[in-house]
């Protein structure tokens, strides 16, 4: 059987591992079983991003709201319809718990009658196979895969079907999500779902959508990598004016949404994961009308997703009036200014910034200003102490980092001359071992010498190899990690910054300047460190002699 929390923990990132362990602790404290369902197991399977959690707890999972916004949970809807939370957790995680529920149609159009259930049964009302699959996460049954539908089969046949006949009629949302997915994933309907689907736009179902499912659908677009794809087959399946009546592909800012879309990757590229969906959301809806623009947003679930859209033209002209005033007189102030700014800002200025100088200052942050750090002289500062281990370093190195941007440094000689008096001193020397004395001493030192790390025998040697045994903390190898002087930048210049300091290992240089002579002799290492004089049988027993003398005296 696959191990399927083995195959979760490792398709997970940290930040959605962190929102599993959290709603765990909250449905384990209300006392409710919990299961990830739908997209994420699916997800998880195919190895395509997970980009949500979808959770199922058998409960009225309202009652974990507070729990979670005390564990730092933003609530972007409570339904108290279907008792399930829309919700971001810390690291921006996307998720939704949903009360486990049977659900029976009366008529199509109208909503559904509801009832707490039991996890299978609450598969049982979901949209396709892939998506109709649980995995429990609960103690006893952790890790079990529930699948009803052979959903695991469906994905390895790379099909979407239906879970019955009537899917579509009953809820004529899960054509509009059968073209989402067929355009995600190039995965064509199963046979029979084919023509459930062309029976289904026939009789024109879709007149029967909830205007709650419309919502959710309008949302949906929004997460979707490839938007602009979705929205042209939704053009083309009929399903875009059923989301708005005037929305066409006509009314989308295509190269604002293609320059958001690249200006992502490249911002992904340099460490930083902006959230693009309200911007996505910004640039489908461009040439849209307000009034269009309003209905949308209305009809959005997820209140959290609209202020962020509401908010983004309004946050990008406080942004750009800062980059031009005082605050951004110079590189380095711009540089702060710009690095405590959420990136989501400074995507979307990237994009639809009007005056050159702010367009050109977001260009210099995200390139030549980076380039900047390589001027660190990282090799010299670990030769001068200044390592990552000292509480100061990244302050100095971020000054550095600042006055080299601002052309104060000129060159590594004006570098080095800064940094100097900023050197911690060097660790005063390890005080000498105890000195040993009488018939013992000289016993220890014999039985000792033949074992000293220079593996040369002589009472001189042997003392030196019992001070090797601590070594002086200048001659410990340095360090080989050195952090990045300015976060954001971080792979390169670290992966620089660990081969430089590896070059100025004083270790070795010590090494490589007294060829044939092995380093540990002179200068212990870290291992020679561990190397503790042997002793040997002999010196054990006369030591053992020696003793009850002493205490005689
Ligand atoms: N679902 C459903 N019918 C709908 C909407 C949702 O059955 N009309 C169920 C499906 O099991 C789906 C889950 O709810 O997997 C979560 O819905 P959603 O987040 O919209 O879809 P995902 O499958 O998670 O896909 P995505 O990757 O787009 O988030």
């Amino acid at each position: 059987m696959a191990d399927y929390i083995y195959t979760l923990e490792t398709r997970l990132s940290p930040d959605q591992q962190k929102a599993v362990t959290l709603v765990l602790d909250a449905a384990k404290a209300a006392g409710m079983n919990l299961y990830l369902t739908g997209g994420a197991i699916r997800d998880m399977i195919t190895g395509f991003p997970i980009r949500d959690l979808d959770f199922a707890v058998q409960g009225n999972a309202l009652k974990l709201q507070k729990d979670l916004e005390r564990a730092g949970a933003v609530i972007g809807d409570a339904d108290a319809e279907t008792r399930s939370l829309l919700l971001t957790l810390p690291g921006g995680v996307r998720a939704e718990i949903a009360m486990a529920r049977s659900e029976h149609y009366d008529k199509p159009g109208k909503a559904p009658q509801m009832a707490p259930a039991t996890i299978i049964e609450d598969l049982r009302r979901r949209d396709f196979t892939v998506n109709a699959m649980a995995l429990s996460l609960n103690e006893g049954s952790r890790g079990l895969l529930m699948d009803p539908f052979n959903g695991v089969a469906d994905i390895e046949a790379k099909v979407l079907r239906v879970l019955h006949n009537y899917a579509f009629l009953e809820d004529p949302s899960r054509m509009i999500r059968a073209t989402r997915f067929t355009t995600r994933f190039h995965w064509p309907l199963e046979e029979r779902t084919q023509a459930r689907y062309e029976s289904g736009k026939e009789n024109n179902y879709i007149e029967y959508i909830r205007n709650a499912s419309i919502g959710y659908e309008i949302e949906q677009l929004a997460y979707e990598d490839d938007a602009l794809g979705v929205l042209k087959a939704y053009e083309k399946e009929g399903w875009l004016k059923v989301l708005n009546t005037h929305w066409s592909t006509a009314k989308v800012d295509t190269a604002g949404l293609g320059a958001l879309m690249k200006t992502r990757q490249q911002m992904n590229e340099l460490g930083y994961t902006p959230e693009v969906a309200p911007a996505v959301l910004y640039f489908l809806t461009s040439k849209l009308g307000d009034k269009d623009v309003a209905d949308l947003r209305r009809a959005i679930p997820r209140k959290d997703l609209v202020e962020a859209w509401k908010d983004l033209e309004d946050n990008a002209r406080s942004l750009a009036k800062r980059l031009t005033g005082k605050e951004a007189a110079t590189p380095s102030r711009t540089w702060q200014l710009l690095s405590s700014a959420r990136p989501e800002m400074i995507l979307f200025l990237a994009i639809t910034a009007r005056q050159q100088a702010v367009a050109q200052k977001i260009k210099s942050f995200f390139t030549k200003w980076r380039q900047v750090q390589q001027k660190i002289p990282l090799p010299e500062m670990t030769e001068l102490r200044i390592t990552p281990e000292m509480p100061a370093y990244p302050k100095i190195a971020n000054d550095v980092f600042l006055l080299l941007l601002d052309g104060k440094l000129r060159s590594r000689t004006e570098t080095l001359k800064y940094l100097k008096p900023l050197a911690p001193p060097p660790p005063p020397p390890p005080p000498p071992p105890p000195a040993k004395r009488g018939r013992a001493a000289k016993a220890a030192a014999a039985a000792v010498a033949p074992a000293s790390v220079s593996g040369k025998a002589g009472k001189g040697k042997g003392k030196a190899a019992a001070v090797a045994a601590t070594p002086h903390p200048a001659e410990r190898p340095v360090a080989t990690k050195v952090a990045p002087a300015v976060p954001p930048a971080k792979a390169a210049a670290s992966t620089k910054a660990v081969a430089a300091a590896k070059v100025s290992d004083p270790a070795k240089t010590e090494a490589s300047k007294k060829p044939g002579k092995p380093v540990t002799a002179a200068r212990p290492t870290a291992k020679t460190k561990v190397k503790a004089p042997v002793k040997t049988k002999a010196k054990a027993a006369k030591t053992n002699k020696t003793k009850p003398k002493k205490k005689a005296k």
